[in-house]
């Protein structure tokens, strides 16, 4: 049986390499280096002194921009001996109070969107955010392929921070079709936590 069930799972993956298509992000578990760029880019909305949250920081790119900032990596699985792990599909959300929420490339993956944001938005008072919204990625067929759980339009991004006490401050030019989000606290909110 065993044997059985690996020779589907050889057949299984040769079909995801061929065809380029993913069921969840743990099949796929793929860097890029190019996003380094994307990280740069958002890390510019973090202030020195501020604390900071990494949200699924896989490789932890971010770290090193750093400065003079308490660093929270969070990830499904351990990336090394700093990271709290906690997966985010089952409905895990570290105890964590931190001024800014970053979302690198990890938005897509999360199913309840409302839960997770709802998590952010009680935590922390700033949030930088990249995610390809449907006007980026429109086809379904693409964002499925890329095992994207979460397919918000740009409106409905803003409204999801927003009936979380979180407006929209800035939103930075397109980084390889990945829009920038900087949601902060709407004034007189205090994280609910
Ligand atoms: C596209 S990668 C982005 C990694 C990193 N933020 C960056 O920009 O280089 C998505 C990240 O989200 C994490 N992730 C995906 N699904 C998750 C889940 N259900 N719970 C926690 N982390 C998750 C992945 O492990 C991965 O590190």
């Amino acid at each position: 049986m065993n044997g059985v069930t690996n020779a589907l799972r050889r057949v299984r993956s040769g079909i995801e390499l061929l065809t380029g298509c993913y069921r969840s992000w743990e099949e796929l578990e793929y860097f890029d280096e190019s996003w380094k760029n994307r990280i740069e880019e958002m890390a510019r909305f973090i202030a020195p002194g501020e604390s900071v949250i990494d949200l699924g920081c896989g490789k932890m790119w971010l770290k090193p921009l750093l400065k003079n900032n308490i660093y929270h990596p969070v990830d499904y699985k351990r990336r090394d001996e700093s990271t709290v792990v906690a997966n985010f599909n089952r409905h895990e959300y570290p105890d964590i109070v931190a001024d800014v929420a970053f979302l690198s490339g990890t938005l897509e993956y999360i199913e309840d969107s409302d839960w997770f944001v709802r998590q952010i938005c009680s935590r922390s008072k700033k949030c930088v955010v990249s995610y390809c919204t449907t006007e980026c990625y429109p086809d379904l067929k693409v964002r499925n392929r890329k095992a994207w759980k979460s397919h918000l339009s740009r409106c409905g991004l803003l409204e999801l921070f927003a009936k979380n006490g979180m407006d929209l401050d800035s939103e930075s030019g397109v980084v390889a079709q990945n829009p920038i989000f900087v949601f902060s606290k709407r004034k007189g909110e205090v994280p609910a936590v």
